[in-house]
């Protein structure tokens, strides 16, 4: 397939300034609050990010950064949007409980008309990636399995449970990215055994993502169905991208991979909001 069969879909992405990024716990492998972070340099990479997405025509909102809350920045976690209607995350760890109160005042002071908060453990998009008109939702790590029960009630929709096995790859958007409305990347050893059949069986097409692309956060991905940003690696993943017809476009993420995270996790894609 070439870049001509693709097409690009114009999307809303939620974003917040990395102003008080840090690494000061571990909530995940990667986080070491002993390793120095530059405040400067994580801005930098942000903005290059923001801007990159502004350029190819994506509209791009902000919620304000607050003091305290170091992992802000990774806005995909702060809720799940479709058709206008907002579920705030329930975070699993108290140092990021704090943001849910800032997403649910962002969400009502932006005109949406429903917002509610999850009942259940839920971190967002980085457990709820839609595909289609069905979500394909994670747990193991961080959200509980009943909050997929929640969010198919919530929206409508149905839910595809899967299971994450390795802790490096503790949010579904870290072991796996939707690339257009049936198409996604994944890497496989991240999963149980049943999820990997059950993505192998829906998903028979899909782009398998090697380990050590993965470990680069390969996989933590913004794709508008023709360009693919990813996190800037050595590995052959953006390869594999092109012969498929995308446009992969590389980041430079080190400062925000200090706490885990990359691409995808610092943009939340908004459906259906007031202004869309
Ligand atoms: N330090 C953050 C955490 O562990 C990183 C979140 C990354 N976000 C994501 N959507 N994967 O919660």
């Amino acid at each position: 397939m070439n870049d001509a069969t693709r097409t690009m879909r114009r999307r809303t992405y939620l974003m917040c300034r990395p102003l008080h990024f840090d690494v000061t716990y571990s909530i995940n492998p990667w986080m070491d609050p002993g390793r120095p972070t530059s405040p400067d340099v994580g801005l930098t990479q942000w903005k290059w990010l923001h801007d990159q997405l502004v350029d190819l025509g994506h509209r791009v909102v902000l919620i304000e950064p607050e003091p305290g809350l170091p992992d802000m920045v990774f806005a995909a976690n702060g809720a799940i949007t479709v058709d206008g209607r907002a579920l705030v995350a329930r975070f699993r760890h108290d140092c990021r409980t704090g943001e849910s109160r800032a997403y649910l005042e962002w969400f009502r002071r932006n005109g949406w008309a429903e917002v509610a908060q999850a009942r259940h453990v839920n971190e967002g998009e980085g457990d709820f990636l839609l595909v289609g008109d069905q979500f394909l939702a994670g747990s193991g790590f961080r959200t509980e399995p009943r909050a997929h029960e929640e969010v198919a009630t919530f929206f409508g929709r149905d839910v595809v449970g899967l299971t994450l096995i390795d802790p490096r790859f503790y949010h579904l958007d870290t072991a796996l990215a939707v690339l257009d409305d049936d198409e996604v990347m994944y890497y496989p050893p991240a999963f149980s055994p049943e999820s990997r059949e059950r993505l192998a069986a829906d998903f028979p097409d899909a782009v398998l993502v090697g380990e050590a692309e993965a470990e680069a956060f390969g996989v933590n991905a913004v794709s508008d169905g023709v360009h693919v940003l990813l996190p800037e690696h050595g590995g052959r993943l953006a390869g594999q991208l092109a012969e498929r017809g995308y446009v992969p476009i590389g980041v430079d993420m080190s400062e925000l991979l200090k706490a885990g995270g990359a691409v995808k996790c610092c943009a939340n894609e908004l459906r259906g909001g007031p202004d869309d």
